[in-house]
């Protein structure tokens, strides 16, 4: 059989086994409706307020500003409606390589003329232009701001502090997609100055399907879903109780010897670039991928060659799993809109290889041999 390789976790990561040991007993055993007052229910009710206030706390914030969602990109789209709706921003400020989860909702807004849209100018390396940020914020009413923490096809990341203090010193509202870095960084929601952030389970070794967003008690916002009275009042449908006890115990898991699993993953990509440029002429990494870049992944500018076109369908069937964009058109590697807003040249074929804490040095070794065997390898 061949062997398999998982390196697409930016995609999506296996579950911590512990994680499943977390989520079976409430699969099995509890089945209540949180929103029933008898015994039943109060159980799951209970599983859900320990689940948010056990986030809460590694996240320093209060229970009462996390409201469970399906994912990453529902509190997106929930932390820009509220912004532009609900608060009635009318300019807002973005970049053209966040998620197609901040990107076509804000781009929606604007063709529906509800907001004035800018895009900050990025670096040659692709990172935010801070002076620019800063001069449409000045020029411009008061602005949301949305910005990636990381990106999820070059890694690139943002200063999400500095950002957060710049939005501050406008009153500007700022949100940030940190659905590639929580469980990979610690964060400090109390000295951040950041007003929503997003959380989508499957990315730190949670369910699919769960997820979160931050919200700074200081804003009101009205809910994406209307419904029942869950999340009090924000969101309504019945909640999913396994997948919030999941998300609760992989970020538990998580930010616990953070600081190991980053020096293992980064080992892994700093190994990876070093034989990449040993081995292959010509090849080249897009982003920051030295510098301010997040330790999972690495995106990989391969020379053109016949081959190349095939490459991800030929390293598939070497039982390699990466990808040639971001997840959603993972498998297909038509044109990246990340890449074009760097300026890459897309016609070089483009690989992201993304790590997790349970990614092997032996499995980076199976897969360079792989790659080896489709591009010159130097004499
Ligand atoms: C940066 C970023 N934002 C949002 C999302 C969407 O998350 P979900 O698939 O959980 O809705 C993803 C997933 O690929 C992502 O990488």
């Amino acid at each position: 059989m061949t062997k398999q390789v998982y390196l697409d976790n930016a995609a999506t990561t296996p579950m911590a086994p512990e994680v499943v040991e977390a989520m079976l007993p409430v699969l099995r055993n509890q089945f209540g409706n949180p929103s029933s007052t008898h015994s039943f229910g109060r159980k799951t009710r209970a599983l859900i307020e320990v689940s948010r206030r056990n986030i809460a706390r590694m996240l320093n914030t209060a229970p009462g500003e996390i409201f469970f969602t399906s994912g990453g990109t529902e509190a997106d789209n929930m932390a820009i409606k509220g912004a532009i709706e609900s608060i009635g921003i009318k300019h807002a400020i973005t970049s053209t390589i966040e998620h197609h989860a901040v990107g076509h909702t804000l781009e929606n807004y604007e063709k529906d003329n509800k907001i004035k849209l800018s895009h900050v100018k990025l670096k040659p390396n692709g990172h935010v232009d801070l002076q620019d940020l800063e001069r449409l914020l000045q020029e411009n009413e008061r602005s949301f701001v949305s910005l990636m923490h990381a990106n999820n096809e070059i890694g690139n990341l943002l200063k999400l502090k500095e950002v957060g203090e710049l939005c501050e010193k406008y009153d500007a509202v700022f949100h940030s997609d940190t659905v590639q870095t929580m469980g990979h960084y610690p964060m400090d929601l109390e000295e951040l100055k950041v007003h929503f952030i997003t959380a989508a389970a499957h990315k730190f070794h949670g369910p699919k399907g769960v997820g979160f967003l931050y919200i700074d008690s200081k804003l009101k916002i009205d809910p994406l879903i209307y419904g029942g009275s869950q999340e009090r009042n924000m969101r309504g449908g019945t909640e999913n109780v396994y997948g919030i006890v999941g998300i609760s115990k992989a970020l538990e898991m998580a930010l616990t010897d953070t600081d190991e699993h980053q020096e293992h993953v980064q080992g892994l990509k700093t190994y990876m670039i070093e034989q990449l440029r040993a081995n292959v002429q010509d090849v080249s990494f897009h982003g920051d991928y030295e510098g301010q870049s997040l330790y999972t992944v690495l995106n990989v500018c391969f020379p053109e060659s016949d081959k190349s076109e095939m490459l991800l369908f030929n390293l598939d069937i070497a039982g390699v799993g990466c990808s040639g964009g971001s997840a959603c058109t993972s498998g297909s590697n038509k044109g990246s809109h990340v890449l074009n807003g760097i300026g890459a040249d897309v016609l070089r074929p483009a690989v992201r290889f993304s790590f997790s804490r349970y990614t092997t040095k032996d499995e980076i070794d199976y897969a360079l041999d792989q790659v080896y065997k489709l591009f010159p390898v130097h004499a």
